[in-house]
């Protein structure tokens, strides 16, 4: 039998504090260095494989080769994700629990959602109007809950948009932060997970009646294979699988607020409102900026991979960010170049800034489409559908920040609406 070849391996007991310290940067630093996109590392305490590029995404999501069971860290169910949820199910309980996701995601679903974040983006114009300046996040933030809500059929009353964009944002901010950060997205979560299951109770008494396209009504009424209801709690977990990553397009608005500000000649591009540039826009701000670094999964079985060999449960790393910035993949990958989307080969392994693979068998982001909706009319009133002056600020993001952000969350003054009011 042939030999296998040795993987790359980092020295060191633990070196999650690396991963702290670079961040983004962490697999594409390592990859660089031993000249490998495969190497081997001790993360959290145990032997690690971090691997990037079009061939490792193939690999990653192969699910004869790997299973998601115990691959995401503790930290994260805790206030990212939730537990037993459709991240954490593997095989024929997954594909089920995930065609009731795919099913919201049709053509009219989509379609609804962008009107409903026009709706939203016209009325926060209209009052920004009347503000000495605005913070596109924050505001984002706000503006995406109200989104998420009414696309989600759930009910949302005006004193308390507030308190629910709060508790969104802090899961989504607690993700990789530790202390009192960290705290206040698991208390989020926890609050957060009483509204929505009270919400399910109440649709399953009569007492709410959610149209039945809507995530609410869905989930509120999903059966799983052995035909039995959701309990509420997984019911809620899997509502909040929706509204709090709507929300979460608050980072991608603020990134493409910073694109839209330093990219003059682009932005210039867009003023027809081309559907065609504003995809193209969009898909390269999901590929340029930081938003999820990485996704974790486990070998079901020993294997070996070109060569290299792969043993049963030991924690693998793709990365997401340093495949969307390969060098073999990507032409000058540190120019924001939106144009590169006109010859994209369309390959489900080499831009996946929201996970790869097949959206229906695999672990692929299931709202890839109505992200993309909702930038795609944010981009067109921040380019197009608002005048608005940009006051001196810190603009810069830094990648060891997880999630990143502009740190002055783009901050803009004397927006005057563009539209009919
Ligand atoms: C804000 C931008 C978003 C980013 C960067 C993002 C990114 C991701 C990533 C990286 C994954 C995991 C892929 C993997 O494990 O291989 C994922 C999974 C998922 N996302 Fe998103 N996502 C976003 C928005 C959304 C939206 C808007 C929704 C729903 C409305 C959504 C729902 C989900 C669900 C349900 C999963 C789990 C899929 C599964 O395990 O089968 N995401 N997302």
């Amino acid at each position: 039998m042939e030999k296998a070849k040795p993987i790359p391996k980092e020295d060191g007991l633990d070196n999650s504090l690396d991963v702290l310290r670079e961040g983004y940067l962490y697999i594409t630093n390592r990859a660089i260095g031993f000249q490998s996109d495969i190497f081997e590392t001790r993360l959290l305490g145990e032997r690690a494989i971090c691997l990037r590029g079009e061939e490792a995404a193939k690999l990653f999501y192969d699910n004869d080769k790997f299973e998601r069971k115990k691959a995401a860290p503790k930290r994260v169910l805790k206030t990212l994700f939730g537990e037993d949820g459709v991240q954490t199910l593997d095989g024929e309980e997954h594909q089920h629990r995930k065609a009731m996701f795919m099913s919201l995601m049709s053509r009219e679903a989509l379609h609804r959602m962008r009107e409903i974040t026009h709706k939203q983006w016209i009325l926060a114009v209209k009052q920004w109007e009347s503000q000495q300046e605005v913070e596109i996040y924050e505001e984002a933030q706000e503006l995406l809950c109200r989104v998420a809500c009414e696309w989600a059929g759930v009910p949302l009353p005006e004193d308390q948009v507030k308190e629910k964009t709060k508790w969104l944002a802090a899961m989504i901010e607690a993700t990789a932060a530790i202390g009192i950060t960290h705290m206040k997205g698991r208390n989020a979560r926890s609050k957060a997970e009483k509204w929505i299951q009270n919400l399910v109770e109440n649709v399953r008494k009569g007492e709410i009646h959610p149209s039945e396209d809507t995530t609410l009504y869905a989930f509120s009424w999903h059966r799983d294979l052995r035909d039995k209801l959701l309990d509420k709690e997984v019911a809620a977990v899997e509502i909040l699988n929706i509204l709090r990553p709507i929300v979460a397009v608050s980072i991608y608005v603020c990134f493409t607020a910073l694109a839209v500000i330093q990219q003059p000649e682009e932005r210039q591009k867009l003023n027809n409102s081309d559907e065609k540039l504003l995809k193209n826009f969009v898909q390269e701000v999901r590929r340029f900026y930081p938003f999820f670094p990485f996704a974790p999964a486990r070998p079901i079985k020993d294997f070996t991979w070109n060569g290299y060999d792969f043993e049963k449960g030991v924690l693998t790393i793709l990365d997401l960010y340093g495949t969307n910035h390969h060098p073999n993949l990507w032409d000058n990958p540190e120019l924001f170049n939106p144009d590169r989307f006109n010859d994209w080969n369309g390959s489900p392994f080499n831009f996946i800034p929201q996970g790869g693979g097949d959206y229906h068998t695999g672990h692929r982001c299931a709202g890839e489409w109505i992200t993309i909706e909702i930038m795609k009319e944010s981009l067109d009133f921040m380019a197009n559908k608002m005048r608005y002056e940009v006051p001196v600020q810190d603009v810069s993001f830094s990648f060891n920040d997880m999630p990143s952000l502009p740190h002055s969350h783009i901050v803009i003054q004397k927006v005057k609406p563009l539209f009919e009011k």
